[in-house]
């Protein structure tokens, strides 16, 4: 009979227990249901830069929204459909990474039938698409300072390193690897880097330019073949992302590359951990820091406002040009100031 008093008293004790962690779970739920929910896309997954862009995004929102975050899988008709299920699932804002650069349009439709206010980023909106809608705002960079600032990095190492002139001729024979055409950065970057170097007064020659996709397979295999077409012909690899640059050093490595004196000059952009391990290693002559931290924070302020109704740039250091654009500016790094450009990744 004791025992069967004992036994009563533990399970009572035990049911007590588990009945108050019950209810410390709940008001665990009730908080988390409490944050606003806000709807992320990205265009791809699969893409260096943007996992960066993404991983900001998510620690800027921990403890103040909600995120439903998805893959667009390089596929408009698959995010059109996944920002229906976020307006469904009462997202108040959309923060949207196009994977068209031209459907924000389309977006814009669907956002307006919702009242929802809505922040692209990255893939820059036609101005006069962006300005269509009054709750409409883009995050991103100027594109042509990436292609300048590639050009001024070009036009420096150039200068200090005549031997790679390697014929001598006075021209400088270049390669590009270009990121996805219509995308305003690759369409941007391709002109500027080339017209910065010309306007330095030097001569070029376009020894081939194609596109990579901003994908590290599609550049190592691009690589391959212009390095079995010309080999030392080539005397620059200008690339529009990193990316596409740490696919090129691969193909030139293999190609023997980067061992005595045999040596290729490589540029990106991006600034991600990978390229500046190359940068380290002098097998990249330098990039272009894209501040993916500051535009995954600028994106999260400026969605977690609108979704909260408030002003878009309410208790932030962000500003908005004519377009209603935050830009975030870039930055040259090359071994100088590579410390700099590991710490804008941490
Ligand atoms: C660019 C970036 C590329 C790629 C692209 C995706 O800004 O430099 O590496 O991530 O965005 O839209």
């Amino acid at each position: 009979m004791k025992l069967m008093k004992k036994f009563t008293a533990i399970l009572l004790i035990l049911v007590m227990v588990l009945s108050l962690s019950a209810c410390a779970a709940k008001t665990d739920d009730k908080t988390s249901t409490d944050l606003p929910t806000i709807g992320v896309t990205i265009y791809k997954y699969d893409d260096n830069f943007m996992s960066f862009v993404r991983r900001a995004i998510d620690s800027f929102a921990k403890d103040k929204a909600k995120l439903e975050m998805t893959d667009s899988q390089n596929s408009q008709a698959t995010q059109n459909d996944q920002v229906d299920a976020m307006i469904s699932k009462g997202a108040k804002s959309l923060a949207i990474n196009l994977v068209d650069p031209q459907a924000a349009s389309t977006i814009i439709d669907k956002a307006k039938a919702a009242k929802l206010p809505v922040v692209f980023f990255n893939k820059e909106p036609d101005a006069a698409v962006l300005a269509s809608y009054d709750k409409a705002w883009y995050v991103g960079t100027t594109s042509s300072e990436s292609g300048v600032i590639q050009g001024e990095v070009i036009v420096n190492a150039w200068k200090a390193h005549p031997e790679w002139d390697r014929n001598g001729d006075g021209v400088m024979s270049y390669v590009l690897l270009k990121g996805e055409p219509g995308h305003p950065d690759a369409e941007a970057r391709t002109k500027y880097s080339v017209d910065t170097i010309v306007a330095a007064g030097i001569k070029v020659e376009e020894l081939e330019l194609q596109t990579g996709m901003w994908d590290s397979v599609k550049g190592k295999e691009i690589m391959d073949s212009w390095v079995a077409k010309h080999g030392d012909a080539i005397e620059m690899v200008i690339c529009n992302n990193d990316g596409m640059a740490l696919g090129a050093i691969q193909s030139l490595n293999a190609a023997g590359y980067f061992e005595g004196d045999k040596f290729m000059p490589v540029v990106g952009v991006d600034a991600i951990p990978d390229a500046l391990e190359q940068i380290k290693d002098g097998k990249m002559v330098g990039t272009v820091l894209n501040d993916a931290k500051n535009q995954g924070k600028a994106t999260f302020d400026l969605a977690y406002n609108v979704a909260m109704g408030k002003d878009p740039l309410d208790g932030t250091e962000w500003t908005l040009d004519d377009s209603k654009a935050v830009r975030v500016p870039y930055v040259a790094v090359t071994i100088d100031n590579i410390e700099f450009a590991e710490e804008a990744y941490k």
